[in-house]
């Protein structure tokens, strides 16, 4: 086999066979293909798209590039939730120890932040002394023991994806649904779970920008699914505006602690509850959504999901005292809030822009090995549909440079779109089984 015929085959919109998209992968992972002729497949890939049948083959034979976690021994049904990509998404943060809450088993592993998207590792991190880099062993032992760990991605599953990702981004290569696809559930199967739960974004501030893509993306990842033996659900969710209202590391985490002490954002909340409800169901634990809602409602107004926050926190080495007192964490010197300069209703928030933003002023990384300032970033204070008055506060900038305070206050009034018409914006737009 070889290479130039593959890309030639592709290049022509041909169909591939099983083993040359195996051997693509498995010669690539090696370091036995060139970049330039990885580059050439993936933008022929790219442009002539894939049937299903291939994008499973390529989602298996990354998957199979590196380890398989397997988690068998904590139980016939272990649910697992991704995330497409977004702005000021701190679900997964509130969703582990909600789940695990209800006595669901949840080993999550979460990626850190790349470009305008931020990370749940490195937010979890602005926790002093938490330990997201523990062992297989260690991180099994603490589902078994607890019924949680949230760990970042040190073992080597799917390298494949990790290759390609890479590339992608260096190619305008990353809108592409059968690469998109095989990215997330290559990296879903390898961490072990046999149920999933995907939250596919949808809007400015996420890779699928139309609802129409988005379907398309949910029923790609779900026949993926079903051929690799994972049931899968999508909840296609609303990302034209940030999620919630914090942007950026411990501003995200202290809105989670929050949310887990019942101070619930109304859009951040239907999302967590929308998740929540389908891993309830996957995991086995109640059929009805609704009734699942509930019980998920419960275990934040009881104190049981912060309590099992806490027991996370603390026992990946955390200091709790952090969680119970928010106000003790380090805060940015330059705090500064930005006032609107007309009256009307709140119309448009560009997610994108605003995680640009924050990534400016430090919150992201624009390569893999930038240090991140964990106290930057930015909260909203007016969400699309407010009414805001002229001279009111929109938005409240955190940064430590008072020249990149200034330049993002001008951006951010620029980003707020102030008009006459009241918008009201969905947040769940669609559920794909
Ligand atoms: N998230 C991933 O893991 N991969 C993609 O290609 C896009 C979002």
């Amino acid at each position: 086999m070889n290479i130039i015929d593959i890309i030639a085959k592709k290049r022509d919109s041909k169909e591939l066979e099983t083993e040359e998209i195996n051997y693509f992968i498995a010669e690539y992972t090696k370091n036995r293909i060139e970049d330039y002729q990885a580059a050439a497949l993936i933008m022929a890939i790219y442009i002539n798209g894939m049937t299903y049948r291939e994008t499973k083959d390529l989602t298996m034979a990354m998957a199979n590039s590196g380890d398989i976690l397997d988690l068998s021994e904590l139980g016939t049904n272990v649910v697992d939730k991704h995330s497409t990509g977004g702005v000021g998404d701190k679900v997964t943060i509130i969703l582990a120890p909600l789940i695990a809450s209800l006595d669901i088993p949840v080993a999550k592993m979460s990626g850190r932040g790349l470009g305008f998207t931020g990370g749940t590792a490195d937010k979890i991190e602005s926790i002093p002394g938490y330990n997201t880099e523990i062992s297989e062993k260690e991180f099994i032992n603490n589902v078994k023991n607890i019924g949680i760990s949230l760990i970042t991605q040190t073992l080597n599953l799917a390298p494949a994806d990790k290759k390609i990702y890479a590339l992608r981004d260096t190619i305008a290569c990353t809108e592409s649904i059968p690469l998109i696809a095989s990215s997330i559930m290559s990296k879903k199967i390898a961490s072990g779970a046999n149920k999933i739960v995907l939250d596919v974004t949808c809007g400015f501030g996420a890779f699928m920008k139309n609802i129409n893509d988005a379907r398309e993306l949910s029923k790609t990842m779900i026949e993926i699914g079903k051929l690799a033996n994972r049931e899968t659900v999508c909840v296609i969710t609303n990302m034209n505006e940030p999620l919630g209202f914090a942007v950026g590391n411990s501003l995200e985490i202290i809105e989670a602690i929050e949310f887990l002490k019942g101070n619930m954002p109304e859009d951040l909340k239907q999302v967590v509850l929308e998740l929540g409800a389908y891993m309830v169901k996957l995991a086995g634990k109640g059929e009805n959504i609704n009734e699942n809602k509930e019980k998920l409602l419960g275990n934040i107004e009881n104190g049981k999901a912060y309590n099992k926050f806490i027991e996370l926190v603390q026992n990946q080495g955390g200091d709790i005292e952090y969680v119970r007192d928010i106000n003790k964490f380090k805060k940015a010197e330059i705090i500064r809030e930005v006032k609107s300069t007309n009256e009307g209703f709140v119309q448009e928030i560009n997610a994108e822009e605003i995680g640009k933003l924050s990534c400016e002023l430090g919150a992201g990384r624009k390569t893999k090995n930038d240090k991140i300032d964990l106290q930057v970033g930015i909260v909203l204070n007016k969400k699309i549909g407010d009414f805001v008055s002229k001279g009111e506060k929109l938005a409240t900038i955190y940064a430590n440079d008072i020249e990149k305070a200034l330049e993002t206050e001008t951006k951010l009034l620029a980003i707020y779109k102030i008009g006459k018409d009241e918008i009201k914006e969905k947040t769940i737009l669609d559920i794909i089984e």
